[in-house]
């Protein structure tokens, strides 16, 4: 009898210790010892930011030619070698191969093109599938807004035409992903974060990709995806100072662009970046390097996109190592808790955009972002904007909800949460409109 009820005694104690090991409070427990959470403004601890007008040498920037001559092409390379990673260039091999037109997409309101964009120059290698819809009755070239969306295109609108992905993406109830791949059910599961209609009713095309087709976001050692294509004799990953996820994804963006060039019905000097939350972080590297993109937006991207790491505010540095180790380069794991020893922060990720144009969003609930580190990181580049003769941002504080501000460099901040909503997209467009109309 003692020994049953010494039994019964142990594997209830087991049961409750593996209970209580996967509850959430165990979870925030354990991620509380390696480190805390901060959303307390007063915890932000002081910070001195590196000054994107000082050279590495030491001398003042007070020109946009020594800007574009020196200053930025040194920031460009810090970001390769200490946070994104080096990107080849654009493949000798890379070709286009229209696969569908449709005159009559979407009740007549738009041409639906889709396009494979062949990395190796063959349907069997590594290719991304373009979705382009063209306003019909717009006059042609027409501008342009490109992003990357996060389970297919086919979710980004319910019109059946769209090519359903084959990819390998993440299983998920709500988008109908099961076994990791799209049904058919998966259609139009995203369209509330696209305001395809709209965007189309102001004269824009709207193209988009899947982010898994340039690389599955998963930590598989860079074996899948577009990293394997520029590998070297003897190479099994990338160097530690060359190429992540978000760097793949953002070298995509650009050989869309590459497309967009031989695309007549497409006006490449007016082409809008955008992106979300990670991919939000991937437009504004892609803007950041390719300034064949005339306007960046980042919707709610976070640490790693506009927000300042320095204040380690909500998401931090060895946060997102921790969770996302494939996101960015292998030298980027240097800064986990060493913020300060970062030579650079994301203030000069937008400040490598100057003079063109860029809109940051955050929204209000999404304090792992930290929208005001958003916000900081924009008034921050507003000094480079100046060398070239243009207002960046004049607020001095952030501005209440629901108001943009800014000029060259334009901010809200949206109540809810970490989203895309048409709100942002209305702004997106105004946005648009002020800079990539006004000279047509
Ligand atoms: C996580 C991650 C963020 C990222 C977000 C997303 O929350 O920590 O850095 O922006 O996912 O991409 O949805």
């Amino acid at each position: 009898m003692k020994t049953f009820v010494f039994v019964v005694f142990s594997a209830t104690l087991c049961l409750i210790a593996i209970a209580f090991f996967f509850s959430p409070h165990a979870v925030n427990a354990v991620r509380g010892q390696r480190e805390q959470t901060n959303y307390d403004e007063s915890n932000v601890p002081p910070y001195t930011l590196p000054d994107p007008l000082v050279t590495s040498g030491g001398e003042r920037v007070v020109d946009a030619r020594t800007w574009i001559g020196k200053r930025r092409p040194e920031i460009l390379k810090l970001f390769e070698t200490h946070v994104y990673g080096r990107s080849p260039g654009r493949p000798n091999q890379l070709k286009f191969e229209v696969t569908s037109t449709d005159p009559n997409a979407l009740g007549g309101k738009a041409t639906r093109k889709q396009v494979s964009v062949l990395f190796a120059g063959g349907k069997d290698g590594p290719k991304a599938e373009l979705l382009v819809y063209f306003p019909n009755g717009a006059q042609k070239p027409v501008p342009a807004f490109l992003g990357l969306n996060f389970y297919g295109n086919h979710t980004i609108h319910s019109d059946p035409g769209i090519t359903l992905s084959k990819q390998w993406m993440r299983t998920n109830e709500n988008m109908a992903v099961v076994n990791h791949r799209a049904t058919e059910a998966s259609r139009g599961k995203s369209s509330g974060r696209w305001a395809v209609e709209k965007i189309l009713a102001r004269g824009y095309a709207l193209a988009t990709v899947y982010y898994g087709d340039l690389d599955p976001d998963y930590d598989d050692g860079f074996q899948n995806g577009v990293h394997p294509l520029f590998y070297g004799e003897g190479q099994t990953r990338p160097a530690a100072d060359e190429w992540g996820s978000i760097a793949a994804w953002a070298w995509g963006l650009s050989r869309v662009m590459d497309y967009f060039e031989t695309d007549a019905d497409i006006d490449h000097t007016k082409v809008a970046v955008m992106g979300h939350s990670r991919l939000g972080k991937t437009s504004l590297w892609a803007g950041a390097r390719d300034p064949r993109f005339a306007l960046v937006i980042s919707n709610n991207s976070g640490c790693g996109g506009a927000a300042l790491n320095r204040r380690r505010f909500g998401e931090t540095v060895a946060a997102i190592n921790r969770a996302f180790p494939h996101w960015f380069c292998a030298n980027f794991n240097k800064y986990n808790g060493h913020e300060d020893a970062l030579p650079v922060d994301q203030h000069m990720l937008i400040a490598l955009i100057a003079p063109r144009p860029a809109y940051v969003a955050s929204a209000a609930e999404d304090r792992w972002a930290d929208p005001r580190g958003e916000f900081l990181s924009l008034k921050h580049a507003d000094p480079v904007y100046r060398l070239f003769g243009k207002e960046g941002l004049t607020a001095e504080e952030m501005p209440d909800l629901n108001r943009p501000v800014g000029t060259t460099l334009g901010y809200h901040v949206r109540s809810g949460g970490h989203n895309v909503t048409d709100y942002d997209w209305e702004r997106y467009l105004d946005f648009a409109d002020r800079h990539l109309k006004k000279a047509r």
